[in-house]
């Protein structure tokens, strides 16, 4: 005799989810040109522009500035944001939004810039200091549908951050990478022109790239119930290995730099879902020993791909065709463990080291960083539980 309640009750559990899809893309190469029509249809009379000093000296606040000024459009220029935010990115910024009498946010570069424009956008309107929206206290239920418009311009493809609601900000009054999620914090517009990544140079590629690769890959791991975002990041996965190598080794080639802005979009969609392990222990290497994000995650993912594998043995199976595994003559064990290899690989061909150490870390690091990792909310929706002994098996096994 079949149950019909306890199924249905089982199905409703399942089914019942949040799926909501992100903000609109203006994509392509040239895109960038779009900026001013897009300013003005926001209703945007006096955007301030969040960069950093990088950005600035490029030239490439010039190719958004330029269509701006073309539309006799008058800006203001924040350009103070750091490698990793803190405060210090954020709220001097807020300072220049109210001078200057801003009306929206462009911002413009990297996961930093994008997450400090998203910050100074949301204390332009509210109140509180930014430790009271930290999501590991629900701040998001504090966060209101009153904020300026935003328009986010990726100038590298990893974080993905210009289709995502959440900001990351390393705060004083935490100690830790504080994550503050809320839907209205999703950039109004994203400009997606790969135009923008031709002259990054091949290490930031390389880190930026296996942050996308770490957000796709942990996303299809992770424990959230969400098949849509399954499908992106599964094909996410695919895309990234295989251009990744050649925006790393021909950072001229405008097809691998267009699909692996693609993938990074792709990757901050996906990890709606959830992150995992990775993003925990890499979020206070970035504290701890300021480490680049995407580094760290490159370095990791394989350790954690081999942690997570007795639980997730099938879907790390699906992901070694994803990554170019021929898995036909293979067991799901043997193609899980392909899997892994085929991350090492990529590391390997992009310069990634294989080891934490290679990069500065040293093994006094580690008991500083533990406590940060499992405070961190990633590793809550790991596919396999992690402990604080867990955390250290696997900084150690890294370094
Ligand atoms: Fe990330």
């Amino acid at each position: 005799m079949i149950n019909y309640e306890l199924q249905i009750a089982n199905y409703n559990k399942r089914m019942l989810s949040t799926w909501a899809f992100p903000t609109k893309i203006i994509f392509g190469a040239g895109s960038i040109a779009q900026a001013a029509d897009i300013t003005r249809d926001l209703g945007i009379k006096r955007p301030l522009i969040v960069t950093d000093p990088g950005i600035v000296k490029c030239g490439l606040v010039e190719r958004l500035a330029g269509p701006l000024k073309k539309a006799g459009l008058e800006w203001s220029v924040f350009d103070r944001v750091e490698g990793n935010p803190t405060e210090a990115s954020v709220l001097p910024g807020v300072e220049v939004y109210r001078r200057e009498s801003s009306d929206g946010v462009i911002a413009m570069g990297g996961g930093s810039a994008i997450d400090a424009g998203k910050a100074i956008r949301l204390k332009a309107t509210h109140a509180l200091p930014l430790e009271d929206y930290d999501d590991l206290k629900n701040g998001g239920d504090k966060i209101s549908a009153d904020l300026p418009p935003m328009i986010a311009v990726a100038t590298t493809s990893g974080t993905g951050s210009e289709v995502g609601r959440s900001a990351v900000i390393a705060l004083k009054a935490t100690g830790r990478k504080t994550v503050i999620f809320s839907p209205y914090l999703m950039p109004s517009v994203a400009i997606g022109d790969p135009e923008l990544t031709l002259e990054l140079p091949p290490h930031i590629t390389a880190t930026t790239g296996m942050d996308a690769m770490t957000h796709n890959l942990e996303a299809y791991l992770s424990k959230g119930f969400h098949p849509f975002c399954d499908a992106i990041a599964i094909k996410g996965v695919e895309i990234v290995n295989e251009h990744l190598r050649t925006a790393v080794h021909d950072g001229k080639n405008l097809e691998a730099r267009t699909q692996m802005m693609i993938a990074s979009m792709m990757g901050a969609v996906a990890f709606q879902k959830g992150l995992g392990t990775v993003h925990s222990l890499a979020h206070p290497l970035s504290t701890v020993a300021g480490l680049h994000h995407g580094l760290t995650n490159g370095i990791l993912l394989p350790y954690v791909m081999r942690f997570n594998l007795p639980v997730v043995r099938d879907r790390l199976a699906d992901l070694a065709g994803a990554l170019g595994v021929d898995t036909r003559s293979l067991s799901p064990d043997q193609a899980a463990s392909a899997a892994i290899t085929a991350i090492e690989k990529l590391n390997a061909d992009i310069g990634i080291p294989a080891r934490l150490s290679a990069v500065g870390v040293t093994p006094e690091m580690i008991p500083k960083m533990i406590p940060k990792a499992m405070e961190d909310g990633c590793h809550l929706l790991n596919p396999r539980p992690t402990t604080a002994q867990d955390m250290e098996m696997l900084y150690r096994e890294a370094l």
